[in-house]
């Protein structure tokens, strides 16, 4: 019985090989993770598991009562992605153990290439939550829906018309060049807020929590985002974040239907072919989290859980599975059309000092005597 108690949710995830180039996980790598996860839940390390993919990441997602960043949680994670990876060594994948940045783990996972959302939160009589996966894509993709969701009242009815969460909320900002945090009220800072998120590719939601007169304690997160950055991590392109992200719904938080309504608009994203593309993220069922056009466009699979009384995951239920969907993805299909007719342009492709592959400044270099003064 973990009702008032605390009780973690996990989200780990990394593309440790892709089938075929990187398009989605290999079934005998998810295999793999569920015989590692199993043993390690009969030894009574995690409460629940359950292993998935979005794309050709392979995502752990975990119950368990040992905290955020707990050694022996990050430990279990990186031992999976190690051995999934010796099985996509063993099939010839693409892209092997990509994500693994380091060779030996040494106590937590941030920074060695895996992507983390975790929450440690004191579980509620009724529990629902909302795990989040994106593919070819950034963390700041979802700075737009996750403050739509806890900060806009044309997305959230909640925020005007429930007096549990009339209040607002509080947005914990990373600046992920600069390494420094911030919190933000909304709606009072709800201008500040959206100056800093605004610059996806820098400030990064990390946490949403709630504020003081709250039903769940101030301190206690709502929402989390994965915020690693590969590039800053390795200093050299090795594969996008691929951000992942856990909410917390209903009872004065969103709704289930305002978690998801967000994603009823497909906004540009970065990320895409070679992480150098703007284009619409797709919501999609776990079916169509296959990125195949120009190595996308950029997916977001929604999976909805129910977190019961013995910390079992209920679940999931493939939420972006819904005719209600439809639209949105016809919209990004021909947003992706109308953005891929701009080629090697901008805003199609990304600006310069964003782009993750580039041939300019070897361009630059051969062309540097042919240059001349204006
Ligand atoms: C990687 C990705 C892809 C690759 C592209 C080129 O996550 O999204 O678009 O960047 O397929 O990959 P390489 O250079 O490995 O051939
Ligand atoms: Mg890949
Ligand atoms: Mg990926």
């Amino acid at each position: 019985m973990y009702v008032g108690k605390k009780i973690t949710v996990s989200v780990i995830k990394a593309d440790v090989g892709g089938w075929p180039g990187h398009h989605k996980v290999h079934p005998a790598l998810m295999e793999r993770a569920k015989e590692l996860l199993s043993m390690a839940k009969e030894k009574g390390t995690l409460i629940d598991f359950y292993v998935t993919y979005c794309g050709d990441d392979l995502q752990l997602i975990m119950t368990h009562t040992k905290g955020v960043d707990s050694e022996e949680i990050h430990g279990l994670a990186w031992d999976t992605f190690k051995e999934a990876t010796e099985v996509a060594k063993e099939l010839g994948l693409y892209g092997a153990g990509q994500d693994l940045l380091k060779d030996a783990f040494s106590g937590n996972i941030r920074g060695m290439g895996p992507g983390i959302a975790e929450m440690e939160i004191t579980l509620r009589k009724s529990e629902p939550i909302v795990t989040f996966h994106m593919d070819k894509t950034e963390p700041g993709a979802f700075n737009l829906p996750i403050f739509r969701m806890f900060g806009d009242p044309f997305n959230t009815a909640g925020l005007v018309i429930d007096p549990h969460m009339h209040m607002g909320f509080r947005f914990e900002v990373w600046d992920i060049k600069e390494h420094k945090k911030v919190i933000l009220n909304s709606p009072e800072e709800l201008y500040d807020i959206l100056a800093l998120i605004g610059a996806k590719s820098r400030y990064v939601i990390k946490h949403v929590f709630p504020k003081e007169g709250h039903r769940i304690s101030k301190d206690e997160p709502v929402a989390v985002i994965s915020t690693e950055k590969l590039y800053e991590i390795a200093g050299e392109y090795v594969g996008k974040d691929d951000p992942v992200a856990i909410v917390r719904a209903q009872s004065g938080l969103p709704a289930l239907g305002e978690v998801l309504e967000p994603f009823a608009f497909p906004h540009l994203v970065s990320g895409w072919m070679r992480g150098s593309h703007n284009g619409p993220i797709i919501p999609v069922p776990l079916k169509y989290a296959t990125p195949s056009r120009f190595d996308g466009p950029p997916r977001v699979v929604a999976l909805g859980w129910q977190i019961n009384r013995d910390g079992k995951l209920i679940g999931p239920v493939d939420l972006f599975d819904d005719v209600a969907f439809d639209d949105a993805r016809r919209k990004a299909l021909e947003i992706a059309d109308y953005m891929r007719r701009h080629g090697p342009f901008e805003p199609h492709r990304l600006p310069m000092e964003e782009m993750e592959y580039t041939t300019l400044p070897g361009i630059l270099k051969r062309l540097a005597d042919r240059f001349k003064q204006l």
